[in-house]
Protein backbone atom coordinates (compact mmCIF):
# COMPACT_ATOMS: atom_id res chain seq x y z
CA UNK A 1 0.00 0.00 0.00
CA UNK A 2 0.91 3.78 -0.78
CA UNK A 3 2.13 4.07 3.45
CA UNK A 4 5.84 5.19 2.70
CA UNK A 5 7.54 8.34 1.49
CA UNK A 6 10.43 5.91 0.53
CA UNK A 7 14.33 7.27 -0.23
CA UNK A 8 15.18 7.36 -4.14
CA UNK A 9 18.07 4.75 -3.44
CA UNK A 10 17.84 0.63 -3.58
CA UNK A 11 20.00 -0.93 -0.93
CA UNK A 12 22.21 -4.38 -2.41
CA UNK A 13 23.87 -5.12 0.57
CA UNK A 14 25.58 -4.01 4.01
CA UNK A 15 28.43 -3.96 5.96
CA UNK A 16 29.44 -2.57 9.64
CA UNK A 17 27.88 0.89 9.69
CA UNK A 18 28.25 0.98 5.83
CA UNK A 19 25.43 0.30 3.18
CA UNK A 20 26.10 -0.18 -0.66
CA UNK A 21 23.18 0.46 -2.84
CA UNK A 22 22.49 -1.37 -6.11
CA UNK A 23 25.16 0.83 -8.12
CA UNK A 24 27.66 0.44 -5.70
CA UNK A 25 27.42 3.55 -3.90
CA UNK A 26 28.80 3.67 -0.37
CA UNK A 27 26.54 5.35 2.08
CA UNK A 28 27.95 5.87 6.03
CA UNK A 29 24.24 5.26 8.31
CA UNK A 30 23.07 7.26 10.80
CA UNK A 31 20.04 5.34 10.69
CA UNK A 32 20.19 1.72 11.45
CA UNK A 33 16.79 1.11 10.32
CA UNK A 34 15.32 3.72 12.90
CA UNK A 35 17.34 2.38 15.79
CA UNK A 36 16.86 -1.04 15.28
CA UNK A 37 20.39 -2.59 13.59
CA UNK A 38 22.27 -1.71 16.71
CA UNK A 39 25.41 -4.24 15.44
CA UNK A 40 25.46 -2.63 12.13
CA UNK A 41 24.99 -5.38 8.76
CA UNK A 42 26.85 -8.28 8.99
CA UNK A 43 27.82 -9.00 12.73
CA UNK A 44 29.42 -12.52 13.17
CA UNK A 45 28.34 -13.00 16.52
CA UNK A 46 24.74 -12.09 16.36
CA UNK A 47 24.90 -14.15 13.09
CA UNK A 48 25.92 -17.07 14.57
CA UNK A 49 24.10 -16.98 17.10
CA UNK A 50 20.68 -16.92 14.86
CA UNK A 51 21.92 -19.51 12.50
CA UNK A 52 22.99 -21.89 15.60
CA UNK A 53 19.55 -21.84 16.58
CA UNK A 54 18.16 -22.58 13.40
CA UNK A 55 20.07 -25.64 13.21
CA UNK A 56 18.11 -26.40 16.24
CA UNK A 57 14.61 -25.21 15.75
CA UNK A 58 13.28 -21.80 14.15
CA UNK A 59 10.14 -21.75 16.22
CA UNK A 60 7.76 -23.62 18.90
CA UNK A 61 4.03 -22.52 20.33
CA UNK A 62 5.13 -20.97 23.34
CA UNK A 63 3.04 -24.15 25.26
CA UNK A 64 6.84 -25.28 24.38
CA UNK A 65 9.19 -23.28 26.50
CA UNK A 66 12.63 -23.30 25.31
CA UNK A 67 15.93 -22.64 26.19
CA UNK A 68 16.73 -19.24 23.62
CA UNK A 69 13.75 -17.35 24.89
CA UNK A 70 14.56 -18.35 28.47
CA UNK A 71 17.67 -17.14 28.31
CA UNK A 72 16.69 -13.66 27.00
CA UNK A 73 14.35 -13.42 29.61
CA UNK A 74 16.78 -14.11 32.06
CA UNK A 75 19.14 -11.83 31.01
CA UNK A 76 16.83 -9.32 30.74
CA UNK A 77 15.61 -9.42 33.87
CA UNK A 78 18.73 -9.90 35.42
CA UNK A 79 20.26 -6.83 33.51
CA UNK A 80 17.43 -4.89 34.61
CA UNK A 81 16.21 -5.51 37.88
CA UNK A 82 12.79 -6.01 36.69
CA UNK A 83 10.91 -9.43 37.31
CA UNK A 84 9.54 -10.99 34.44
CA UNK A 85 9.55 -10.42 30.64
CA UNK A 86 6.64 -11.18 28.24
CA UNK A 87 7.91 -11.35 24.42
CA UNK A 88 5.90 -9.90 21.39
CA UNK A 89 6.76 -8.80 17.94
CA UNK A 90 7.16 -5.08 17.60
CA UNK A 91 7.25 -1.80 20.35
CA UNK A 92 3.51 -1.48 19.36
CA UNK A 93 2.84 -4.64 20.36
CA UNK A 94 4.63 -4.43 23.82
CA UNK A 95 3.15 -1.52 24.59
CA UNK A 96 -0.49 -2.49 23.84
CA UNK A 97 0.79 -5.86 26.19
CA UNK A 98 1.71 -2.38 29.05
CA UNK A 99 -1.70 -1.05 28.67
CA UNK A 100 -3.23 -4.51 29.42
CA UNK A 101 -1.00 -4.88 32.55
CA UNK A 102 -1.78 -2.26 33.64
CA UNK A 103 -5.83 -1.98 33.31
CA UNK A 104 -5.80 -6.06 34.82
CA UNK A 105 -3.22 -4.77 37.86
CA UNK A 106 -6.00 -1.56 38.87
CA UNK A 107 -8.97 -3.41 38.25
CA UNK A 108 -7.73 -6.78 40.29
CA UNK A 109 -7.33 -3.98 42.79
CA UNK A 110 -10.28 -1.80 42.50
CA UNK A 111 -12.43 -2.70 40.30
CA UNK A 112 -13.57 -0.78 36.86
CA UNK A 113 -14.10 2.65 35.99
CA UNK A 114 -9.65 2.52 36.99
CA UNK A 115 -8.35 2.09 33.45
CA UNK A 116 -7.91 5.40 31.75
CA UNK A 117 -3.66 5.97 30.90
CA UNK A 118 -2.03 9.02 30.40
CA UNK A 119 0.42 9.81 28.24
CA UNK A 120 2.63 13.05 26.74
CA UNK A 121 2.35 15.66 24.30
CA UNK A 122 4.28 14.79 21.41
CA UNK A 123 4.79 11.13 22.02
CA UNK A 124 4.47 7.92 19.77
CA UNK A 125 3.52 4.88 21.23
CA UNK A 126 2.93 3.27 17.90
CA UNK A 127 0.09 2.51 14.76
CA UNK A 128 -1.83 -0.20 16.42
CA UNK A 129 -5.50 1.59 17.24
CA UNK A 130 -4.27 1.79 21.22
CA UNK A 131 -1.02 3.01 20.77
CA UNK A 132 -1.95 5.35 18.19
CA UNK A 133 -4.34 6.62 20.79
CA UNK A 134 -2.04 6.65 23.34
CA UNK A 135 0.56 8.68 20.87
CA UNK A 136 -0.13 12.17 22.14
CA UNK A 137 -0.10 13.80 18.53
CA UNK A 138 -3.37 15.01 17.08
CA UNK A 139 -2.15 14.15 13.69
CA UNK A 140 -2.30 10.98 14.66
CA UNK A 141 -6.01 10.87 16.15
CA UNK A 142 -7.44 11.27 12.58
CA UNK A 143 -9.50 8.94 10.21
CA UNK A 144 -9.59 5.72 11.78
CA UNK A 145 -12.52 6.70 14.54
CA UNK A 146 -13.85 5.18 16.80
CA UNK A 147 -10.53 5.50 19.04
CA UNK A 148 -10.70 3.60 21.97
CA UNK A 149 -11.38 5.23 25.58
CA UNK A 150 -9.16 5.82 28.70
CA UNK A 151 -6.64 7.76 27.55
CA UNK A 152 -5.53 11.24 28.77
CA UNK A 153 -2.30 13.82 27.70
CA UNK A 154 -0.14 15.46 29.91
CA UNK A 155 2.35 18.21 28.71
CA UNK A 156 5.63 17.36 28.63
CA UNK A 157 7.41 18.60 32.22
CA UNK A 158 4.54 20.41 32.98
CA UNK A 159 3.80 18.75 36.58
CA UNK A 160 0.75 20.66 37.13
CA UNK A 161 -0.89 19.68 33.78
CA UNK A 162 -0.13 15.75 35.20
CA UNK A 163 -1.72 17.01 38.86
CA UNK A 164 -4.66 18.11 37.02
CA UNK A 165 -4.94 15.34 34.58
CA UNK A 166 -4.39 12.80 37.66
CA UNK A 167 -8.23 12.12 38.28
CA UNK A 168 -9.24 8.77 40.26
CA UNK A 169 -9.35 7.47 37.14
CA UNK A 170 -5.93 6.82 36.22
CA UNK A 171 -3.76 3.38 36.13
CA UNK A 172 -0.95 4.67 34.57
CA UNK A 173 1.32 7.09 33.04
CA UNK A 174 3.42 6.13 30.19
CA UNK A 175 6.29 8.23 28.73
CA UNK A 176 9.34 8.01 26.53
CA UNK A 177 12.74 9.07 28.70
CA UNK A 178 13.61 10.90 24.86
CA UNK A 179 10.84 11.42 23.02
CA UNK A 180 11.86 10.58 19.63
CA UNK A 181 9.36 10.75 16.61
CA UNK A 182 7.76 13.86 18.83
CA UNK A 183 11.37 15.40 18.16
CA UNK A 184 13.99 14.05 19.96
CA UNK A 185 13.42 15.90 23.39
CA UNK A 186 14.61 14.34 26.67
CA UNK A 187 12.71 14.35 29.03
CA UNK A 188 13.44 16.70 32.16
CA UNK A 189 14.76 15.17 35.31
CA UNK A 190 12.53 16.93 37.56
CA UNK A 191 9.57 16.44 35.72
CA UNK A 192 10.12 12.45 35.82
CA UNK A 193 11.24 12.46 39.80
CA UNK A 194 7.76 14.41 40.50
CA UNK A 195 6.06 12.38 38.29
CA UNK A 196 7.21 9.34 39.76
CA UNK A 197 6.47 10.59 42.98
CA UNK A 198 2.53 11.26 42.31
CA UNK A 199 2.18 8.24 40.63
CA UNK A 200 3.79 6.38 43.71
CA UNK A 201 1.24 8.07 46.07
CA UNK A 202 -1.92 7.22 44.08
CA UNK A 203 -0.49 3.49 43.18
CA UNK A 204 -1.24 4.49 39.67
CA UNK A 205 1.83 2.46 37.25
CA UNK A 206 4.73 4.50 35.63
CA UNK A 207 5.37 2.59 32.52
CA UNK A 208 8.30 3.74 30.31
CA UNK A 209 8.17 3.57 26.61
CA UNK A 210 12.12 2.17 25.76
CA UNK A 211 11.41 1.10 22.50
CA UNK A 212 13.28 3.66 20.63
CA UNK A 213 16.02 4.97 23.36
CA UNK A 214 16.60 1.32 25.25
CA UNK A 215 18.82 -1.06 25.22
CA UNK A 216 22.16 1.05 24.85
CA UNK A 217 21.22 3.50 22.94
CA UNK A 218 21.30 6.45 25.20
CA UNK A 219 24.40 4.59 26.71
CA UNK A 220 22.99 2.66 29.24
CA UNK A 221 20.68 0.29 29.29
CA UNK A 222 17.66 2.33 29.08
CA UNK A 223 16.75 5.87 28.83
CA UNK A 224 14.94 5.90 32.23
CA UNK A 225 18.34 5.19 33.88
CA UNK A 226 19.50 8.51 33.44
CA UNK A 227 16.90 9.35 35.73
CA UNK A 228 17.85 7.07 38.36
CA UNK A 229 13.83 6.12 39.06
CA UNK A 230 13.10 2.46 38.27
CA UNK A 231 9.05 2.08 36.52
CA UNK A 232 7.09 -0.70 36.85
CA UNK A 233 6.48 -1.72 33.12
CA UNK A 234 9.26 -1.36 30.81
CA UNK A 235 8.90 -1.31 26.80
CA UNK A 236 11.33 -1.93 24.40
CA UNK A 237 11.63 -3.25 20.99
CA UNK A 238 13.82 -2.20 18.00
CA UNK A 239 17.45 -2.06 18.65
CA UNK A 240 16.58 -5.45 21.06
CA UNK A 241 16.26 -7.59 17.72
CA UNK A 242 18.92 -5.77 15.70
CA UNK A 243 16.89 -6.21 12.32
CA UNK A 244 15.02 -9.68 13.67
CA UNK A 245 11.22 -8.31 14.92
CA UNK A 246 11.19 -8.45 19.07
CA UNK A 247 9.10 -6.22 21.12
CA UNK A 248 9.28 -7.30 25.23
CA UNK A 249 7.47 -6.00 28.29
CA UNK A 250 9.25 -6.17 31.84
CA UNK A 251 7.31 -5.76 35.05
CA UNK A 252 8.38 -5.70 38.47
CA UNK A 253 7.87 -8.26 41.22
CA UNK A 254 4.46 -6.71 42.32
CA UNK A 255 2.89 -7.26 38.30
CA UNK A 256 4.55 -10.59 37.62
CA UNK A 257 1.49 -13.12 38.71
CA UNK A 258 -1.55 -9.64 37.03
CA UNK A 259 -1.47 -12.01 34.15
CA UNK A 260 -2.40 -15.19 33.87
CA UNK A 261 -3.06 -18.03 31.23
CA UNK A 262 -5.43 -17.02 29.02
CA UNK A 263 -4.97 -13.33 29.59
CA UNK A 264 -2.58 -12.48 27.24
CA UNK A 265 -0.39 -14.28 23.96
CA UNK A 266 1.43 -14.04 20.84
CA UNK A 267 1.85 -16.88 18.26
CA UNK A 268 5.84 -15.62 17.12
CA UNK A 269 6.04 -13.58 20.46
CA UNK A 270 9.49 -14.97 21.59
CA UNK A 271 10.89 -16.84 18.84
CA UNK A 272 13.52 -18.27 19.68
CA UNK A 273 15.80 -17.37 16.51
CA UNK A 274 14.99 -13.63 17.38
CA UNK A 275 15.80 -14.23 20.92
CA UNK A 276 18.72 -15.71 20.23
CA UNK A 277 19.88 -12.86 18.34
CA UNK A 278 18.60 -10.69 21.32
CA UNK A 279 20.96 -12.27 23.80
CA UNK A 280 23.58 -11.97 21.58
CA UNK A 281 22.93 -8.01 21.15
CA UNK A 282 22.55 -7.62 25.11
CA UNK A 283 25.68 -9.46 25.72
CA UNK A 284 27.56 -7.15 22.78
CA UNK A 285 26.40 -4.00 23.97
CA UNK A 286 24.91 -4.08 27.21
CA UNK A 287 28.43 -3.63 29.67
CA UNK A 288 30.21 -0.71 30.89
CA UNK A 289 32.46 -0.38 28.20
CA UNK A 290 30.17 0.01 25.06
CA UNK A 291 28.17 2.59 27.20
CA UNK A 292 31.04 4.65 27.72
CA UNK A 293 32.07 4.19 23.96
CA UNK A 294 28.38 5.13 23.23
CA UNK A 295 28.31 8.31 25.06
CA UNK A 296 31.68 9.67 23.66
CA UNK A 297 30.70 9.10 20.63
CA UNK A 298 27.26 10.70 20.77
CA UNK A 299 29.33 13.73 23.12
CA UNK A 300 31.65 13.45 19.87
CA UNK A 301 29.35 13.96 17.50
CA UNK A 302 27.30 16.68 19.26
CA UNK A 303 29.97 18.76 20.20
CA UNK A 304 31.56 18.72 16.70
CA UNK A 305 28.62 20.08 15.14
CA UNK A 306 27.92 22.69 17.72
CA UNK A 307 31.54 23.51 17.43
CA UNK A 308 30.92 24.60 14.02
CA UNK A 309 28.65 27.61 14.92
CA UNK A 310 26.48 26.84 11.92
CA UNK A 311 24.41 29.13 10.84
CA UNK A 312 21.02 26.74 10.33
CA UNK A 313 21.72 24.66 13.30
CA UNK A 314 19.56 26.00 16.07
CA UNK A 315 20.01 23.44 18.60
CA UNK A 316 21.85 19.80 19.02
CA UNK A 317 20.39 17.77 21.92
CA UNK A 318 19.93 13.93 22.85
CA UNK A 319 22.01 11.35 24.43
CA UNK A 320 24.78 8.56 23.88
CA UNK A 321 23.40 8.03 20.21
CA UNK A 322 20.04 9.38 19.64
CA UNK A 323 20.58 12.45 19.20
CA UNK A 324 18.45 15.73 17.19
CA UNK A 325 20.04 18.38 15.60
CA UNK A 326 16.87 20.87 14.91
CA UNK A 327 17.76 23.53 11.82
CA UNK A 328 16.12 26.53 10.66
CA UNK A 329 14.86 25.03 7.91
CA UNK A 330 13.60 21.78 6.74
CA UNK A 331 14.80 18.70 7.55
CA UNK A 332 14.19 16.58 4.50
CA UNK A 333 16.10 19.03 2.20
CA UNK A 334 19.60 17.96 4.62
CA UNK A 335 18.61 13.92 4.79
CA UNK A 336 18.32 14.50 0.87
CA UNK A 337 21.55 16.12 0.23
CA UNK A 338 23.17 14.28 3.07
CA UNK A 339 21.82 11.18 1.07
CA UNK A 340 23.62 12.29 -2.44
CA UNK A 341 26.72 12.78 -0.33
CA UNK A 342 26.85 9.00 0.95
CA UNK A 343 25.48 9.55 4.27
CA UNK A 344 22.34 8.62 6.00
CA UNK A 345 19.86 10.21 8.40
CA UNK A 346 16.57 10.37 10.03
CA UNK A 347 14.04 13.49 10.29
CA UNK A 348 12.29 14.18 13.18
CA UNK A 349 9.67 16.08 12.30
CA UNK A 350 9.55 19.56 9.80
CA UNK A 351 12.71 20.77 11.42
CA UNK A 352 14.55 18.12 13.43
CA UNK A 353 17.34 15.66 12.04
CA UNK A 354 17.38 12.47 13.62
CA UNK A 355 20.66 10.94 13.95
CA UNK A 356 20.42 6.73 15.24
CA UNK A 357 23.69 4.95 13.76
CA UNK A 358 24.54 1.85 14.63
CA UNK A 359 26.08 1.14 18.64
CA UNK A 360 29.06 -0.52 17.41
CA UNK A 361 30.14 2.18 14.87
CA UNK A 362 33.83 2.32 14.59
CA UNK A 363 35.01 6.34 15.82
CA UNK A 364 36.63 6.28 12.14
CA UNK A 365 33.16 6.17 11.13
CA UNK A 366 31.34 8.39 13.08
CA UNK A 367 34.72 10.88 12.15
CA UNK A 368 33.80 10.28 8.60
CA UNK A 369 29.88 10.86 8.84
CA UNK A 370 30.27 13.90 10.83
CA UNK A 371 32.46 15.22 8.47
CA UNK A 372 29.99 14.63 5.47
CA UNK A 373 27.10 15.87 7.55
CA UNK A 374 28.84 19.44 8.81
CA UNK A 375 29.63 20.15 4.97
CA UNK A 376 26.07 19.58 4.39
CA UNK A 377 24.59 21.86 7.00
CA UNK A 378 27.37 24.45 6.32
C1 LIG B 1 8.90 5.20 21.41
C2 LIG B 1 8.24 4.28 20.44
N1 LIG B 1 7.27 3.47 20.84
C3 LIG B 1 6.67 2.60 20.00
C4 LIG B 1 7.01 2.55 18.67
C5 LIG B 1 6.33 1.58 17.76
O1 LIG B 1 7.18 0.53 17.49
P1 LIG B 1 6.88 -0.47 16.27
O2 LIG B 1 6.99 0.32 15.02
O3 LIG B 1 7.91 -1.54 16.41
O4 LIG B 1 5.51 -0.99 16.48
C6 LIG B 1 8.02 3.39 18.20
C7 LIG B 1 8.40 3.37 16.77
O5 LIG B 1 9.01 4.25 16.26
C8 LIG B 1 8.66 4.28 19.09
O6 LIG B 1 9.63 5.11 18.69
Amino acid sequence: MNTYATLPIEISHGEGSYLYDINDKKYIDFTSGIGVNSLGYNNALWKEAITSQLNSFQHLSNIFSNGSTIALAKKLTELSGMSKAFFANSGAEANECAIKLARKYSFNKYGQGRGTILSLKQSFHGRTLATLTATGQDKFHNYFFPFPEGFDYVIANSISDLKEKLTSDVCAIMMEAIQGEGGVHPLDKDFVLEACKLAKDNDVLVIFDEVQCGIARTGNLFGYNSFNITPDIVTCAKGLGAGLPIGAVLCNENLSTTLVPGDHGSTFGGNPVVCAGGLSVLNQLCNTDSYNEIIYKGEYIKQSILNENIKIVKDVRGLGLMLGIEIYGYSSIIQNKALEKGLLVLTAGKNVIRLLPPLNITMEDVKTGVDTLVSVLS
